[in-house]
Parts: structure tokens; C-alpha cells; sequence
């Protein structure tokens, strides 16, 4: 099978159907976590929208969905923590099973802070699913009841990963080829 930017593509970390297996057994999972309850999944654009489209599909029990957008405040935002609600959610998820669904968890600050907010809601309960998690970059623990993979700390793209906004449509999970990122004079550990 043809994949796409196969040229700009190091290492393929997992397959297409690495993934869709992997996201069967989640859906299975939290099938059976939550029998007799409903739940609200709540998707973080943009980068969640391909896995949350797979996975609502691989869970039995009833689901409704919700998207919100976040977004860090200032160039340094990705090590103070401080984010902002750019979509907020358009139901209320007071006395509802909430279950976050994120692309990644780089340093799980985005994540710890989302978490905080839909339980200033009044929820039922909050879980969150990850399809990546990097463990290396984490600043925070981060709190991940179903996790897909770990990855590497490399420049991942794929299944709804971007850089630069391409790459999100890649069906596998690949690292990138550092010359797609990385300028000649840009430094190794950039
Ligand atoms: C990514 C990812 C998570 C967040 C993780 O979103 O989707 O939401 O960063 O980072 P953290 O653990 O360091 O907080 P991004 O801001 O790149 O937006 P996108 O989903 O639209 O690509």
C-alpha cells in the first residue's frame, strides 16, 4: 500500500493496522469500563479528531461528542501551562461521564489543565484517552486511563499529528525526517 509523504518519513512507528487494533481494544475496553453508562467524549482540535472518529466508532455503549480548542498563551506557554478555552463546550457535563480524548501527551500540561476544567464542571467522572504519549518530554504527570502507544522523543507526525498543519491525513504514525523541520543551520537539539 501506497503511503503518503513517504519520502519525508523516517521511521514508521506503527502501521495503519497497528492502530486499528490497538484502537479496537481500547473501544473494547472502555466498553466494558463503562457498560450501563453513557458517555460524553470530549475531543481537543485539531489534532484528536482522527483518533476520536475511531474510537467512538470501536465503543458500544452510547457516546455523545463534544469538541473544545485550546490554546497557550504566549511563546514560552508550553512550560508555564498557561492555556485558554478558544471553543469551550457546547453542553453541559454536570453529573456526566466525561472521557477527554487527546492526539498526544508531550509535556501533559495541556492535558493536566483540561482536566481541571471539566471537573470544575461537575462531572461524574473525568478519564482521559491518549493516543501517544511521549514520556520523555513529560513536565507534569499527566493523567491517562487508556493510552494508545508511547513514542519516542522524536518529531512524530500522523493519525492527526501535524507539523506545520500537513502530515494530520497520514494513516500510520511515522517520525519525521529531521531536513523537513530542520533548517542547515538549525541545531541539532533544536
Ligand atoms: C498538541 C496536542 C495536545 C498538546 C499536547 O496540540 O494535540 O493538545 O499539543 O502538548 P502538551 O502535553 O505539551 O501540553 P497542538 O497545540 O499542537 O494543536 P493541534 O492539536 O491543533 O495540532
Amino acid at each position: 500500500m501506497t503511503i503518503q509523504y513517504r519520502d519525508d518519513l523516517d521511521t514508521i512507528l506503527y502501521t495503519e493496522d497497528d492502530i486499528t487494533r490497538r484502537v479496537a481494544e481500547l473501544g473494547a475496553q472502555i466498553s466494558a469500563d463503562y457498560d450501563g453508562k453513557e458517555i460524553v467524549l470530549v475531543g481537543v482540535l485539531n489534532g484528536a479528531v482522527i483518533f476520536l472518529s475511531d474510537l467512538m466508532r470501536a465503543i458500544t455503549v452510547p457516546v455523545a461528542m463534544d469538541l473544545v480548542a485550546i490554546s497557550s498563551y504566549g511563546s514560552y506557554s508550553s512550560t508555564s501551562g498557561v492555556v485558554r478555552i478558544m471553543k469551550d463546550l457546547d453542553q453541559s457535563v454536570e453529573s456526566k461521564h466525561v472521557l477527554i480524548v487527546e492526539d498526544i501527551v508531550d509535556t501533559g500540561l495541556t492535558l493536566n489543565y483540561l482536566v481541571e476544567y471539566m471537573r470544575s464542571r461537575n462531572p461524574a467522572s473525568v478519564k482521559v484517552a491518549a493516543m501517544l504519549s511521549k514520556p520523555s518530554r513529560h513536565k507534569v504527570k499527566a493523567q491517562v486511563e487508556y493510552l494508545g502507544f508511547t513514542v519516542p522523543d522524536a518529531f512524530v507526525v500522523g493519525y492527526g499529528l501535524d507539523y506545520a498543519q500537513r502530515y494530520r491525513n497520514l494513516t500510520c504514525i511515522a517520525v519525521l525526517k529531521p531536513e523537513i523541520y530542520a533548517g542547515p543551520d538549525t541545531p541539532p537539539n533544536l
